[in-house]
């Protein structure tokens, strides 16, 4: 039977910190309200690289670290929601970057889920198209969608990249169960960012540009406690699987009362999920693969090991993976 199976993990995060007490100076907050209600201590804000930068040095890290070059790369997917530019793609420009001449190379929009959906995507086409093996990268530079005026929003964001290298396998490792959904009707109502100016001569009405994120919190959090189990119980039915086998399971790290929240509904440890949060706050579709990249980094994944990704966010949207390594 043909699996999917992942090779090694690299992830990279801009070297500036931004601390609770730095965001003191910028809006009206505190450093206890923020740990309070988020977990989140500091984050890292780019002060100049851009998104196709961090997503191309997380892709040189995965790359090393599964011991590939260039031309073993077939397929290269990265999911963000705060590209450099409309045109061309972030997945192309990481392409050029890399000189993988004979991938393919797109993006995916799925917000916090992406990473999870690029997963999804690129280990069905290894399975069933002539492309065996996939750099699968989420990054965000979401300070640039952040407004820095809004003391309910601004304090959540950091920026950052993680990136996988996944290839075909005859064995029994790898990807063994997976889930993704959508609600379009939720995510316009809840969470929004980037809507681009309609301005022409022939618009009858014209639409204003409005660039950063506006987000009705207490509906993401009650829309997130609720889906993060549902996957966690969704994928462990699909691989016959059950909770006391699983090492780790690595949520999207928006908010540590979501997790915490998530882990009193599944009625588990809270030390079975690896958390960051309080380091980088939500970085969007890097949040889930640079945890992964440390769970490697720091030795705390060996042959055998099962985990789940678990990830929600804008659109709404939310997925998931069992993973055997
Ligand atoms: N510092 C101090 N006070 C603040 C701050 C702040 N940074 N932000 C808001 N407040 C105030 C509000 O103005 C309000 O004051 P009021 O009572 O005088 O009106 C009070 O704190 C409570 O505000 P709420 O918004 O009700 O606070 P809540 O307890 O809901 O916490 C939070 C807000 C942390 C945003 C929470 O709703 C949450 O975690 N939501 C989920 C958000 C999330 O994780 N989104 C991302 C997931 S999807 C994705 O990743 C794209």
């Amino acid at each position: 039977m043909k699996g999917v199976k992942v090779v090694g993990f690299g992830h990279y995060c801009p070297e500036n910190i931004i601390s609770n007490k730095d965001l003191e100076n910028i809006v009206d907050t505190t450093d206890e309200w923020i740990t309070k209600r988020t977990g989140i201590k500091e984050r890292r804000i780019s002060s100049g690289e851009g998104t196709v930068e961090l997503a191309y040095k997380a892709a040189v890290a995965a790359l090393k670290n599964s011991n590939c070059g260039s031309d073993d790369i077939d397929l290269i997917i990265v999911a963000t929601t705060s590209p450099d530019k409309i045109m061309p793609s972030t997945a192309c420009s990481i392409q050029g970057l890399l000189g993988c001449n004979k991938a393919v190379a797109f993006d995916i929009s799925a917000a916090c889920s992406g990473f999870v959906y690029s997963l999804i995507v690129a280990s069905s086409l290894i399975k069933g198209t002539d492309k065996k093996r996939a750099l699968v990268i989420g990054a965000e530079v979401l300070s640039r969608i952040v407004d820095w005026n809004d003391r309910g929003t601004c304090i959540l964001f950091g920026d950052g990249a993680g990136a996988a290298v996944i290839e075909l396998s005859n064995e029994e490792e790898g990807i063994v169960s997976t889930c993704f959904s959508s609600d379009g009707g939720l995510g316009e109502k809840s969470l929004v960012a980037g809507q681009l100016e309609l301005n022409t001569p022939f618009a009858k009405e014209k639409i204003s540009e409005k660039r950063y994120i506006e987000m009705k919190g207490a509906e993401v959090f009650k829309f997130a406690v609720s889906v993060l189990p549902d996957v966690v119980n969704d994928l462990l039915k699909k691989a016959d699987e059950r909770i006391e086998n699983i090492k780790y399971i690595v949520p999207h790290q928006a908010n540590l009362r979501i997790i915490n929240e998530a882990a009193r509904r599944l009625d588990i440890d809270k030390d079975k999920f690896y958390i960051n949060v309080d380091k980088y706050g939500n970085t969007s579709a890097a949040s889930i693969p640079i945890a992964l990249s440390e769970l490697f980094e720091k030795g705390l994944i060996k042959r055998g090991d099962k985990i789940i990704i678990a990830a929600f966010g804008g659109g709404l949207t939310w997925a998931g993976a069992l993973i055997k390594f």
